[in-house]
């Protein structure tokens, strides 16, 4: 198994990074595209064996460090009785119960678990399972009363991806970083704090938009790594941040889309920046865009490879 990820998550890599790209599986590969005119969204998120071919498209196509279930953060409020839809049309629908009821998890999100069981034994490199922030999930249900059962049920919802072979974790608070230091403190960072210390010592990696501006207080809830943006240079981060903790990131998004000279020019940038450090992963500082050539994902994957 290539085990780079899983050695920098532990600080304890050799050798050039191990890279992979939020938001690989699925928008910008022409393959998913393809998978899409036959089959609708939600039927890709629930039916394991096309889940699994997702999760498996960018390994084939990037050849990356690391395979992300293909799935979505917001499956999690079915547990709550919430529908969660993904119409063809785009965007997203949110139905709220009439009254809510705590459902199996290990039921409701069958199709994820199972997902798992089929695609790890197909791969050769670390899965990683993920979950919204409780914050986060709580602004798509606008229900802020439920950040508590939220946090619990996301414990139990990564519990049962362990077990169903997930290698690592990343949490995506992507909202949290628009918060108030204040409102940051009190309405994202405890249940955080919950979550990864639920799993201690499993691997959890965290995500918000705007982490470099709260990657101290991210940093004291000692995560494995924290996945940063590209707001500030990763050597000026690596300063702040206890070197027991990875960096992950923090190619901008757009960067990726092109032209290819400056791609590659702030590529080799955040990589000398970084040389000879251990723990540290290369990533976007945020999902891959839709519209990104396939090819510039392919010429960063190369130069990252032969570095
Ligand atoms: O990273 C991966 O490739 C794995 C799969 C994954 C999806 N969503 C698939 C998806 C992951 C990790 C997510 C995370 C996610 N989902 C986040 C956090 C990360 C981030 O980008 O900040 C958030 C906020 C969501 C919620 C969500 N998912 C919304 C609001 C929508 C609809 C509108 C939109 O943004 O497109 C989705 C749809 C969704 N999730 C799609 C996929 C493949 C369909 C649209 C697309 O192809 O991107």
């Amino acid at each position: 198994m290539n085990d780079r990820l899983l050695k920098a998550l532990r600080c304890e890599n050799e050798g050039r990074p191990p890279i992979w790209m939020m938001r690989q599986a699925g928008r910008f590969l022409p393959q998913y595209q393809e998978m899409r005119k036959t089959h609708s969204l939600m039927k890709l998120f629930r039916t394991p064996a096309l889940a699994m071919e997702v999760t498996l498209l960018p390994i084939d196509i990037l050849d990356v460090d690391a395979a992300i279930l293909f799935s979505d953060i917001l499956f999690i409020g079915e547990a709550l009785g919430w529908k969660i839809n993904f119409p063809d049309s785009g965007g997203i629908e949110i139905t709220p119960p009439e009254k809510i009821v705590v459902h199996d998890v290990k039921e409701t999100l069958g199709f994820v678990f199972e997902t798992i069981e089929l695609v790890k034994p197909k791969l050769s490199v670390p899965l990683i399972g993920f979950c919204g922030g409780p914050y986060t999930v709580a602004r798509y249900l606008q229900r802020f009363d439920l950040l508590q059962p939220l946090t619990d049920l996301t414990i139990e919802y990564l519990r049962l991806q362990i077990q169903a072979g997930v290698d690592a974790i990343q949490i995506f608070d992507s909202w949290a970083g628009e918060l108030s230091s204040e409102d940051f403190q009190k309405l994202s960072l405890p249940y955080l704090r919950q979550i990864v210390d639920a799993l201690r010592p499993f691997p959890t990696i965290l995500f918000c938009r705007g982490s470099c501006r709260y990657a101290q207080e991210l940093a004291s809830l000692q995560p494995h790594a924290i996945s940063l943006d590209w707001e500030k240079d990763l050597s000026l981060m690596r300063q702040k941040i206890p070197s027991s903790i990875a960096l992950q990131g923090n190619l901008d998004p757009d960067i990726l889309r092109g032209p290819l000279p400056q791609l590659l020019t702030k590529t080799d940038h955040i990589l000398t920046s970084m040389q000879g450090q251990k723990g540290f992963i290369f990533n976007l500082g945020h999902g891959v865009l839709p519209d990104t050539p396939i090819e510039n994902a392919l010429a960063l994957i190369g130069r990252i490879k032969n570095s």
